[in-house]
């Protein structure tokens, strides 16, 4: 008889048994006994959260389907009430908390609270044990979303995939948890109508995306002979990638000052490689790192002027910026060191050319010149490249250039398809074109943004998404 019980059946059957449960039964079933607690917490059977859904009863409709459709107006509308009626009485709480609640709640609070208790049992219960298996996490229009509640969960899954925050109440401390290379897997981020978060959200995300280990080979090999391994290794976890490359002066305004909010974009001097002659392969190389920390500019040179007064002898490890490069080749001492590079397909200049100029390369992007140069290396750094697909910012109205220039740090988004930038008001064709510049992979299709702005790709890309929304962003709403 008892051969015939559920029981008696193997862990493997058992498990293929629990992938046909939802949520709120595979909890249930973790009551039943130890050994199905065990099972219920089985990573695999938790890659895909859709909380804002479950605790509406809705255990079945986390699909693709509601991932690639907006929800309809109506939901969305019903979704900012109980928002609002969440804040205003947990505002009123705060102030007096003898005051009665429960029964008379409407219900879109009592909606709100139980999407609060589902997050913190994910946050205390499950995510623990399962984090690491998740992928995707849908927190879209969230009632009850804090951005402690995301901080907890985020530090819980570092191999996120899929991660949508669409039009919840979170603020840049939502991502305080995001170290260096926190979420390396990321390739969807959604955070339209976050209009809270700034450019230090972006910084993180940055600093989360990580660097490629082609590029982290070249840093380390940069700095070797200054610091000890141990010292890179340490730097590594701090929290700014400006800081691990050394280039802690992009972060300063006046590192930017001269193109902020202006067309005519000036920058500080760069350098252009004549990538159809590259004779040190090693040396182009290590321009190839320096150029995607976004920092310098390729194209192609057909006739290059040399170095007056520098040289590029690796004498001097860890001077490898912008700035510190310029210091080094200015010094009257330093002489040409003979390398094939120096003086033959280097030269600087103090700003970038007109604005139509920067157009024409715009598609010629820092990653399609490079790989151009070095077609061997083109498939292993296109693998070890940063994985983000998708990037909405629709509506996040205090994002500037500072935040756009901070992706391009650390090997830039060679895999972004999809960026969305509708509402961004405080960006400018500048900033956007140094981002787009790291950006190879771009659908312009998928490429929105102000239609008031002058930037890149202007007749191709789609334009600004929230003309008709009529709750995010946009400076043409009301028209
Ligand atoms: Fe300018 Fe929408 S933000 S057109």
């Amino acid at each position: 008889k008892s051969s015939s019980s559920i029981s008696s059946l193997p862990p493997e059957v058992m498990l293929n048994i629990f992938t046909y449960l939802n949520p709120q039964d595979l909890c249930r079933c973790s009551q039943v006994n130890t050994e199905w607690a065990q099972l219920a917490k089985t990573g695999s059977l938790w890659r895909h959260l859709y909380p804002v859904l479950w605790a509406r009863g809705d255990w079945y409709s986390g699909s693709h389907a509601y991932l690639d459709n907006e929800p309809d107006e109506d939901w969305i509308s019903r979704r900012k009430d109980e928002s609002r009626a969440y804040q205003e009485w947990d505002e009123d709480a705060d102030i007096d908390e003898s005051e009665e609640t429960g029964e008379e709640e409407d219900s879109s609070i009592s909606m709100a609270q139980r999407e609060k208790e589902l997050l913190n049992s994910l946050v205390h219960y499950i995510l623990p044990y399962v984090g690491h298996s998740v992928k995707t996490l849908v927190l879209a229009y969230s009632s009850a979303t804090s951005s402690k509640v995301i901080r907890q969960m985020l530090e819980y899954c570092p191999n996120l995939e899929h991660l949508d925050l669409t039009q919840t109440d979170i603020s840049d401390s939502a991502f305080n948890g995001w170290h260096f290379g926190a979420c390396q897997t990321l390739h969807h981020i959604d955070l339209s109508g976050c209009d809270k978060i700034t450019d230090l959200t972006l910084e993180k995300l940055s600093v989360a995306l990580g660097i490629p280990s082609a590029h982290k080979k070249r840093l380390l090999k940069c700095y070797r002979n200054n610091r000890t391994l141990k010292d890179i290794r340490n730097q590594m976890r701090c929290s700014s990638l400006a800081q691990i490359t050394g280039e802690s002066t992009i972060y300063s305004d006046a590192f930017w000052a001269n193109s902020d909010r202006s067309q005519d974009y000036t920058s500080p001097p760069i350098w252009i490689l004549d990538s159809g002659n590259p004779g040190d392969i090693e040396d182009a190389a290590d321009w190839k790192f320096r150029t995607t920390d976004g920092l310098c500019v390729l194209e192609m040179a057909p006739s290059v002027t040399c170095f007056s007064n520098g040289c590029c002898s690796r004498a001097r490890p860890g001077r490898w910026t912008n700035v510190g490069w310029q210091e080094h080749c200015k010094a009257a001492t330093v002489s040409y060191c003979g390398h094939t590079l120096c003086g033959n397909t280097l030269r600087t200049i103090h700003t970038l050319p007109e604005a139509s100029a920067l157009c024409n390369i715009g598609t010629r992007t820092l990653h399609s010149d490079i790989t151009d140069c070095f077609p061997g290396s083109a498939k292993s750094d296109q693998q070890a490249a940063r994985a983000l697909q998708f990037l909405s910012l629709s509506g996040c109205h205090q994002i500037t250039d500072h935040g756009l220039r901070a992706l391009t740090i650390g090997g830039g988004l060679p895999k972004l398809e999809h960026l969305n930038l509708s509402g961004c008001l405080n960006v400018t064709g500048s900033g956007l074109q140094d981002l787009v510049a790291t950006c190879p992979s771009l659908n312009d299709e998928h490429f929105y943004y102000c239609d008031n702005i002058s930037g890149p790709h202007g007749a191709t890309a789609s334009g600004c998404q929230n003309l008709q929304c009529g709750f995010r962003m946009c400076c043409r709403s009301g028209e």
